[in-house]
């Protein structure tokens, strides 16, 4: 009687291991596990001369702030929020770190398409700021470029 509980319970767990290790081995699985989510933004550059936390900290706060209007991947939404994907934009440094330190609002063109609507001052310091638009200009296609906390601080202390 024993004996044959042993037998049921050993021929239970074999059935068992055989299933799980089945389904891992699932070709469908797998493909999945190795494609990037849609949501997901891109992933952290690497630029030389820039130390990696401050990319992370750019990403952090390009996820956790910028995302919410700019969307994942940089794209905007057509109409509403303007696209920092390839944005014409970026070329003026200057005005960049200037509409972010002090907001910006109005009407304005990005990559011959007109936005008029109102971006908020970003609640964050030199340091943040310049980790952030680094991320940005090294991200979504942008041609790279560095933004130093320095050039936020005289943009800054400028005025508007
Ligand atoms: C609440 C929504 C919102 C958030 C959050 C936001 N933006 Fe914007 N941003 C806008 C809008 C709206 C405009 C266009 C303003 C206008 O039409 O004058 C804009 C314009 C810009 C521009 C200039 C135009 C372009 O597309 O190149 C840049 C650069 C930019 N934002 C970067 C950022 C970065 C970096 C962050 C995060 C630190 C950020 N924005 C957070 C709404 C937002």
């Amino acid at each position: 009687m024993r004996l044959y509980r042993i037998l049921v319970e050993v021929l239970f767990l074999g059935v068992f291991a055989l299933a799980c290790g089945g389904s891992e081995e699932k070709p469908a699985n797998s493909e999945k596990a190795s494609q990037p989510s849609v949501a997901q933004s891109e992933a952290v550059p690497t630029v030389a001369g820039v130390a990696p936390q401050t990319m992370q900290r750019g990403k952090q706060i390009y996820d956790s702030y910028c995302k919410t209007c700019h969307q994942a991947n940089g794209q905007g939404i057509p109409g509403v929020y303007p696209p920092l994907a390839k944005s014409d934009y970026l070329q003026d440094k200057r005005k960049v770190i200037h509409a972010l330190v002090f907001g910006l609002s109005g009407p304005i063109t990005v990559n011959g398409k007109k936005f008029n609507g109102v971006m908020p001052p970003a609640p964050y310091n030199d340091q943040d700021l310049a980790a952030v638009l680094t991320y940005v200009y090294n991200s979504f296609g942008n041609p790279g470029g560095i933004v130093t906390p320095e050039e936020v601080a005289a943009v800054r202390k400028a005025g508007k």
